[in-house]
């Protein structure tokens, strides 16, 4: 008797229990392919990312005006990172912006976006996250100069995307799990993206090389494009001309977007209306 109660103990323990090995694979593609967490969240030196640092935080994103922020640890480690968090706070963090002592998160974690991430996608992003090598690394507070509001919508329930059509794909890859909007839309009155117009080009936006202005990424924008040219840029970045593109967009990581949804990304860009 006494066995079996230490045995269901075991297993009703969540420290214990064996990530399911599918569930991480699936998370490690996502956040090192196309929702891309380590472009933040990695510190960077000028060979890239630094060894051994994978998202231990650190990396500091500043927009003159606006915000000084430093992307958080966000390896298991229990002291100053998310070791401690349970699944459904990591969850919370990621789709509301909130931590579990109640502090709201700042730009530019994509928030805006990550609230609209389907319940499959987040479990695979936190399996992996759990998996990763946990780093100790103490990291300082952003600043903001913009007062946060005091919460960016009603709680997260459960999302399940839409998925029949490829622009649904696509319009699911390039908004919730990829951010691409995030980057590539203007920004509405009310300090998020102006959606109704995603992918018209954004804001300039401060890169490791310098400002960078986010093109129009929408059928007029990409007039004359062949999906082939399309999906260089995206994974390599280089534009229909040859240039090379700079940095911050994550063109290392999208190398990895697999074909079936590279398809599905350019099919939804090219339906996206021109400006009004
Ligand atoms: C564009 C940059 C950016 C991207 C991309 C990004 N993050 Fe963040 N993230 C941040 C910043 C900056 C913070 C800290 C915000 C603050 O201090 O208010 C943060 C905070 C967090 C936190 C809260 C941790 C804590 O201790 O406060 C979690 C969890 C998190 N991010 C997970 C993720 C995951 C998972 C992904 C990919 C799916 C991701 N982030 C992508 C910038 C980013
Ligand atoms: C962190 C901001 C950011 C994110 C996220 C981002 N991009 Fe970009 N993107 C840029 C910038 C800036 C440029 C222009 C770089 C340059 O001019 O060198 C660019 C260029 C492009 C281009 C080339 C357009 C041209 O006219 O040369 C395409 C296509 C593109 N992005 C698609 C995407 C897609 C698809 C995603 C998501 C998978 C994405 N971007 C995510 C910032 C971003």
């Amino acid at each position: 008797m006494r066995a079996f109660i230490l045995l269901a103990l075991l297993l009703a323990t969540p420290a214990l229990a064996q990530p399911d090995p599918e569930l991480v694979r699936r998370g490690e593609a996502l956040v090192n392919g196309i929702a891309a967490c380590g472009n933040c969240h990695t510190p960077k030196g000028p060979q890239g990312d630094l060894p051994g640092m994978g998202l231990a935080g650190g990396l500091v994103i500043e927009e003159p005006g606006l915000f000084r922020a430093v992307a958080s640890n966000i390896t298991p480690d229990r002291e100053t990172g998310i070791g401690a968090w349970t699944d459904a706070q990591i969850i919370v963090a990621i789709r509301e912006g909130r931590r579990p002592d109640g502090r709201l998160l700042g730009p530019p974690m994509p928030f805006q976006f990550y609230r609209d991430l389907g319940d499959a996608e987040a479990h695979a992003i936190v399996a992996y996250l759990r998996s990763v090598p946990a780093v100790r690394n103490p990291v300082a507070a952003s600043s903001f100069s913009m007062p946060l509001p005091p919460a960016y919508g009603p709680p997260v329930e459960s999302v399940t995307p839409r998925l029949a059509t490829a622009e649904e794909r696509g319009a699911y890859l390039a908004g919730p799990v990829g951010h691409c909007m995030d980057c590539h839309s203007p920004m509405g009155a009310n300090g998020q993206r102006d959606l109704s117009r995603a992918g018209q080009g954004g804001p300039p936006i401060t890169g490791p090389l310098g400002p960078v202005v986010p093109p129009d990424i929408t059928s007029v924008g990409l007039r004359g494009w062949s999906d082939v040219e399309i999906a260089r840029a995206i994974r390599e970045g280089v534009s229909r001309d040859g240039r090379r593109l700079v940095p911050p967009m994550a063109f290392a990581n999208y190398a990895r977007i697999p074909e079936g949804e590279m398809r599905d990304l350019i099919a939804y860009l090219r339906a996206l209306p021109a400006s009004r």
